[in-house]
């Protein structure tokens, strides 16, 4: 065992969490004001561990261990009792973090990093009433938490550089790759960047020029698929030619600023903007289930982190890139995923707010 986080807020984001620190040896302890959430946590944290198990993210023994270490917890106090690492994840609320900031602060051990998955909330508000705000920061995952790798780590003004140090190395001993940000800003990176291509998106769709499902195909059949290799300034240096990324501005400067100046450019969504897309996501799903899609998109992103971990070893959780006994915790994966022996045919297998 490799010690116990306690995920404090049970829902989405929380039970994802949970089953990513179970598959990697941790004991979880989970707490939610719910108990309904903490019991559908607790099934939703078992089957993402399990998932990674069997798609070779995970090492089987290893989440076997973990599953049999995960609990609820019956109030806040034992939740983050001699925990390393508290997972906040309730909901998006400036009010509510902050108090449970306060109160996490005084009952976990000295030594534990006390996190906020905060989508929109600065990590800098949440920490000012805790009695312990050096251990504090945000560490922003993408959901789902359990599979994409992305985690952006932001220290408020009263974040220790020495707590971001520590959180790299917890984060990339459960498979993360920690992106650090040097300060407390809405949306971190991934989100400003999402909604820049979001605003845009939704534009196309009022305007008339192409449908939902038409805008969602050009980006994941296109620019997504190079994404997930290369992010948009690598691209654009190989788009220059022998000139690099300053032959690409030299050819395209002129081409580049006419889009800009064509964007949308509104910060207040248009009214229309929920029907429009409904119909249209409506028309995209072509009957499935928000579950049906759901797997679909878990079984390709870990077709295409495992991908990706053969092209470049040592990223994405390849436990040749993970640190000591993390990487020691996770080696039954990749060996079986290789097809040594004890591998397992499975394991190969076709397989805001800003306050
Ligand atoms: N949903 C996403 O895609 C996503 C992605 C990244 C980060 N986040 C962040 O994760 C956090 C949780 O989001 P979510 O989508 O999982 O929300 P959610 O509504 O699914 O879950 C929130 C849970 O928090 C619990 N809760 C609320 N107040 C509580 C309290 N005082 N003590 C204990 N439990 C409490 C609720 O009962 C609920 O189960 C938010 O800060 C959000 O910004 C969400």
């Amino acid at each position: 065992m490799r010690g116990t986080v306690a995920v404090v807020g049970a829902g989405n984001t929380g039970a994802s969490w949970a089953g990513l620190f179970a598959a990697h040896g941790y004991a979880v302890r989970i707490f939610d004001q719910s108990q309904t959430a903490m019991s559908r946590a607790l099934s939703r944290a078992t089957a993402a561990a399990e998932f990674l198990a069997h798609k070779g993210l995970a090492n089987p023994a290893v989440v076997q261990k973990g599953l049999s270490l995960i609990m609820p917890a019956g109030n806040l106090e034992s939740a983050v009792d001699g925990v390393c690492l508290v997972q906040e994840s309730v909901t998006d609320d400036l009010a509510v973090k902050r108090a449970l900031f306060a109160e996490i602060g005084r009952l976990a051990p000295t030594s534990a990093l006390i996190a906020t998955s905060t989508s929109g909330l600065s990590i800098t508000a949440i920490q000012e009433d805790t009695p312990a705000p050096g251990r504090t920061l945000a560490a922003h995952p993408y959901n789902p938490p359990h599979l994409i790798p992305l985690v952006e780590l932001a220290p408020g003004v009263l974040t220790s550089p020495d707590t971001l140090d520590a959180a790299m190395k917890f984060y990339g001993g459960v498979g993360k790759e920690p992106v650090v940000i040097s300060r407390d800003i809405p949306g971190y990176i991934a989100n400003r960047l999402s909604a820049a291509l979001w605003r845009e998106a939704i534009e196309l769709v009022r305007s008339g020029v192409a449908t939902v499902e038409d805008i969602d195909r050009a980006v994941s059949l296109g620019p997504g698929l190079r994404w997930a290799i290369m992010g948009p300034h690598l691209v654009y240096h190989l788009g220059g030619g022998h000139g690099g990324i300053r032959g690409h501005l030299a050819h395209l400067t002129a081409t580049k600023e006419g889009m800009l100046k064509d964007l949308a450019s509104w910060t207040t969504l248009p009214g229309d903007t929920a029907d429009i897309l409904a119909a249209g996501v409506e028309a995209e799903a072509r009957g499935r289930s928000l579950e049906e899609l759901e797997a679909e998109r878990d079984e390709a992103l870990a077709t295409i982190i495992l991908a990706l971990r053969q092209v470049k070893p040592g990223t994405l959780g390849d436990p040749a890139g993970l640190p000591g006994d993390a990487a020691v915790s996770q080696r039954g994966a990749a060996y079986s995923l290789r097809g040594g022996a004890g591998s397992s045919g499975d394991a190969v297998g076709p397989k805001e707010r800003w306050a």
